[in-house]
């Protein structure tokens, strides 16, 4: 029986254009701190048209917020809000500055160690600075939702937290910003927004048609698109469809009221943090082997995929679902994107590390039954390492 509550207060403006809004959405009395990336919003002209639709507000740029924001650099930018009395942020880049933005909103307003934030996944959080963003690379639906993912540095950990008021105000986005973005970059994009679509969707029934439908839809969506986006980044119809489907992926919608999986991306951020893979990298490892592992428990919802998202209507039901699941693979692959660890010199040898890692952040019973036990995990790792 479904019951729950849906809650995202983000306004959206969607186009080609739509950075002019900002004069709207931000107060004209704010003092705005601009945080960037290493430099490409600065090189493709975003960054001059959001100036352009400041005006002449008070503005303090904050630039090098590296691809899986650490923490470090994060509290670098705490510094500079307040050394300037900033009362307003905005981001202009992809999930690691939307995501590096939210930390720092909450951060100024921490009484202990802000790193306590991740430490309790956000719970402490009470108030959070107001800010927006200019999406550059359709992704991980930071966009639109209130989650971050943090890196220590220091201790190589990368964990993530959420809080009611971690939402953005406004995000903008204008299509054309990512046509600049890398092969590379932009099939990170569909395979993170294609993982989180599979991670609430394929589970066990709960009798959530219109979540169903709608997440096979975006599934359908990434696959048409995908591979064409790749060839012709700069069509500015392929491109809006991957970002309002990598935006709806993960704002709540498609998860309302359905259990919802995970297990791919908690041992994903391990293996980012220790080996520095891109976060779609080891998505497109992981979740073919985790599909295969976990085939039983997931009966009912993998012929459904096979059936609705592949068209698979041939064969045992145990061939359909090895089918879906090579079909999965295949696409990761189709897009570039490489499936086995040991395509990223990742051994054997490097198994033991990332699940001690998991263990000690307490990721010994994830998944939609809470089942997938260290044991399992390690076992999902041994059958990524390579093709067999
Ligand atoms: O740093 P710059 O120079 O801006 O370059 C970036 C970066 O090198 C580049 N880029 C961005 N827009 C571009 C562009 N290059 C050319 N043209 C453009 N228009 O792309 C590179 C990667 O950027 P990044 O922001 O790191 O990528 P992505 O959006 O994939 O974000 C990944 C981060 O988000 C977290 C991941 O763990 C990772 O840390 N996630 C956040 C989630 C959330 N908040 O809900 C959920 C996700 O599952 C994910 O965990
Ligand atoms: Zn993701």
């Amino acid at each position: 029986m479904l019951n729950f509550d849906f809650y995202n207060p983000t306004h959206i403006a969607f186009g080609e254009g739509k950075i002019a809004d900002l004069d709207t959405l931000v107060p004209k009395s704010a003092r705005v701190l601009i945080l960037l990336g290493g430099g490409s919003a600065k090189q493709n002209g975003t960054l001059e048209q959001v100036m352009q639709a400041l005006g002449d507000r008070y503005i303090k740029e904050f630039s090098g917020i590296e691809p899986n924001p650490t923490y470090e650099t994060l509290m670098q930018a705490v510094k500079e809000v307040n050394a300037h009395d900033i009362d307003f942020l905005v981001a202009v880049g992809g999930g690691s500055v939307i995501d590096g933005t939210k930390f720092i909103a909450a951060a100024v307003y921490s009484k202990t160690d802000p790193w306590d934030i991740l430490l309790t996944t956000g719970s402490d959080v009470t108030k959070a600075m107001p800010f927006g963003t200019v999406l550059t690379l359709p992704a991980t639906g930071s966009e639109m939702n209130n989650g971050a993912v943090i890196t220590r540095q220091e201790t190589q950990d990368k964990l993530y937290f959420r809080s009611k008021t971690t939402f953005p105000q406004f995000s903008i986005l204008d299509p054309t910003r990512s046509y600049t973005l890398p092969p590379r970059q932009l099939a990170n994009g569909v395979i993170d927004a294609f993982t989180h679509t599979v991670e609430q969707y394929l589970t066990y029934p709960v009798g959530a048609l219109v979540q169903d439908r709608f997440a096979e839809g975006l599934l359908q969506t990434l696959i048409e698109i995908g591979p064409a986006l790749i060839e012709k980044p700069d069509d500015y119809e392929l491109q809006s469809n991957l970002m309002w489907t990598a935006t709806l992926a993960l704002n709540g919608l498609i998860g309302a009221g359905v259990p919802q999986d995970w297990a791919t991306h908690m041992i994903g951020h391990e293996i980012t943090a220790l080996h520095g893979l891109d976060h779609a990298q080891t998505l497109a490892i992981i979740l073919p082997t985790m599909l295969d592992l976990r085939r039983d428990e997931k009966k009912s919802k993998l012929l459904q995929y096979a059936e609705r998202v592949w068209h698979i209507h041939e064969g045992t039901e145990s061939e359909r679902i090895d089918k879906s699941i090579a079909e999965t693979r295949s696409f990761f692959e189709k897009l570039g994107v490489k499936t086995y660890l040991s395509d990223y010199n990742i051994t054997a040898s490097n198994i033991d590390d990332i699940v001690v890692r998991l263990q000690s952040h307490g990721m010994n019973s994830l998944g939609e039954h809470n089942n997938v036990t260290i044991k399992i995990s390690r076992k999902v790792l041994l059958k990524s390492l390579f093709k067999r």
